[in-house]
């Protein structure tokens, strides 16, 4: 049976007032709104690219513990990269509730929700989408109105490139490690120039 998208979108709404304190529900709107603009400009789904905005960061005022524990209620089989990481496991925690509260068995959504804190080599189109939305969203004091509206002409490939690039230069710029995924999501974009 084909997911009923606009339930699904009332139930995300309401674990997000449950969970989200006021700034990061504000964050979590402007995502969605830009991820389905984008979807619109690539022909691509803007409904599930509202959801997974709306729903990526559903766990993220959650305490590290709480997220761990979670997922491990889910048992879900956690990666390497993710078990040295916590920090990106808010992702993995939304992509679960999603899968076995609200009953979403989109692999594309749960797939974007559990990447979109690092990326990943070889993600799926609306994962790729998430990823941008949520390090361009016009909240994101890093990013001037110049460069977004630049960004925003390109094509998907072409800002997942860029954005990718500037996400790892500022790590470096902050002295903060870059994951394993970004780095892999970097070597297959420059695999591909
Ligand atoms: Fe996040
Ligand atoms: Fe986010």
């Amino acid at each position: 049976m084909a997911m009923d998208y606009t339930k699904l979108k009332k139930s995300v709404i309401k674990k997000n007032k449950k969970y989200l304190k006021f700034q990061r529900k504000n964050h979590v709107k402007r995502v969605a709104k830009l991820a389905s603009q984008i979807a619109i400009t690539h022909g691509m789904d803007p409904q599930k690219a509202e959801i997974a905005g709306l729903a990526h960061d559903m766990a993220r005022n959650w305490p590290k513990q709480k997220v761990l524990r979670y997922i491990e209620s889910c048992n879900f089989p956690l990666s390497k990269e993710e078990g040295d990481n916590p920090y990106m496991l808010h992702g993995l925690a939304a992509a679960l509730i999603l899968r076995n509260q609200l009953g979403c068995k989109d692999e594309k959504i749960f797939e974007a929700l559990r990447y979109h804190t690092t990326g990943r080599a070889y993600m799926s189109k609306l994962a790729k989408l998430l990823f941008i939305a949520d390090y361009i969203e016009p909240g994101r004091s890093y990013i001037s109105g110049k460069w977004r509206k630049k960004l925003l002409n390109k094509s998907l490939d072409t800002m997942l490139e860029k954005v990718t690039k500037r996400m790892i230069k500022h790590q470096a710029e902050k002295r903060k490690a870059t994951h394993p995924w970004t780095e892999e999501l970097y070597k297959e974009i420059m695999r591909h120039e």
